[in-house]
């Protein structure tokens, strides 16, 4: 008779599809976990802006919803304070941690790992990069085995939405900017988008993820494409090419045979036959680059709340299974300390 018990943090663009697919999907849910997932309650900043949610589910204290009897703490609020101190205290506490924050990641996943590993809780993230697409899985899992050397795609939907738009219809920057927003693809703060922090924020995670080390959004070298004019994008037209802002990772062997880690978000210039020149709108694209496995491209929905709420169920699925079967996810404190190049350094 046992239930996973679930608190869901944000009822927003994607705690919204989470929380609809959930009750839609209970019965095939139930039998995949192997327990019904039952919704402890929804925490929002403003409930009366809910109206439709059941009162008994909603609560605007987070931090007591958190600290309540849950197996599951699913995070779709974002930002890193307080939510940092909410999710640590749950891991603490041996419940498990679903989150797409990549704001949070970037700065705090070793501090996050170490409390889950600490507690035999799961730590999983999947919707943080790259929204619908498996890729934090394969880096985590898949490829553990393997030896990757390089991480580099489009990695942030609403950039691209814009980018892919200034190309094909010349049209405007902020109107642009704007429908990303309507259809919920950028940030709270849509600067993080335009400026790179997102993309950076995920740099960061992917580097982490595929070199074994901790990367945190600092350590990325990043350009937005608030510089990229309409005129940028005719000239690059003109020479048969397109403009896209990449996250580029790579394992670095220096001149005395050490390795270290560099990760760089920037806008670059690709040649249009080159097939992330056709990634347009929201969608992302990450090729990843390993000795063995050779190279691999990821590509779907980058964001929106349907494609991102997927990779946040996945998540769920797995952790709720772990606490059924008594399983663990995988450790993530246990890393190599790969230094990091820093831009300019040779
Ligand atoms: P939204 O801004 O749409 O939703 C945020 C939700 O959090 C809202 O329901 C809001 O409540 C709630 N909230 C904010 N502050 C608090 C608080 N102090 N206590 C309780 N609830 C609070 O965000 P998104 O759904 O777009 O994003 C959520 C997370 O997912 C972020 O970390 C984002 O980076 C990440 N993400 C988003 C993707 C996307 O495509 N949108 C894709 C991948 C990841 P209220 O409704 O009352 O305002
Ligand atoms: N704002 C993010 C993007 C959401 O546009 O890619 C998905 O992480």
């Amino acid at each position: 008779d046992r239930r996973i018990r679930v608190a869901l943090l944000g009822h927003g663009t994607v705690g919204a599809e989470v929380a609809r697919l959930l009750d839609e999907q209970a019965g095939e849910l139930a039998a995949r976990v192997g327990a019904p997932l039952e919704l402890a309650g929804i925490a929002v900043r403003r409930p009366d802006k809910h109206p439709d949610l059941p009162r008994h589910l909603v609560t605007a204290d987070a931090a007591g919803l958190v600290d309540s009897d849950v197996d599951v703490v699913v995070e779709l609020i974002g930002g890193i304070e307080p939510v940092r101190g909410w999710l640590l205290s749950a891991l603490q506490k041996g419940k498990s941690v679903v989150t797409a924050n990549k704001a949070l990641l970037a700065e705090h996943s070793a501090e996050l790992a170490e409390a889950a590993d600490a507690a035999g809780a799961d730590l999983y993230f999947e919707a943080a990069v790259a929204g619908a697409i498996p890729l934090l899985r394969p880096l985590r899992e898949s490829l553990a085995g393997d030896r990757i050397t390089r991480v580099m795609g489009i990695v942030n939907g609403t950039t691209n939405y814009i980018l892919s738009a200034m190309d094909a219809t010349g049209a405007g920057y902020a109107e642009t900017l704007d429908e990303a927003s309507r259809l919920g693809y950028a940030e709270a703060d849509p600067t993080a988008d335009v400026d790179g922090y997102d993309a950076a924020s995920k740099a960061a995670i992917l580097a982490s993820l595929a070199f074994h080390t901790r990367v945190t959004a600092a350590d990325v070298h990043r350009e937005g494409i608030a510089g990229v004019s309409a005129s940028d994008i005719v000239a690059a037209k003109v020479l048969g090419r397109t403009v896209k802002l990449l996250a580029i990772c790579e394992r670095v062997t220096d001149a005395d045979g050490g390795e270290s880690v560099s990760a760089r978000v920037h806008p670059v210039m690709i040649p249009r036959g080159h097939q992330l020149a056709g990634v347009n709108g929201a969608f992302n694209a990450v090729y990843v680059e390993a000795d063995a496995a050779g190279e691999l491209m990821f590509y779907g929905q980058g964001a929106g709340g349907a494609p991102t709420a997927s990779a946040v169920l996945g998540d769920l699925v797995a952790v709720a299974r772990n606490r059924v079967l008594g399983g663990r996810g995988p450790r993530e404190s246990a890393h190599a300390a790969l230094p990091i190049r820093s831009m300019g350094q040779t």
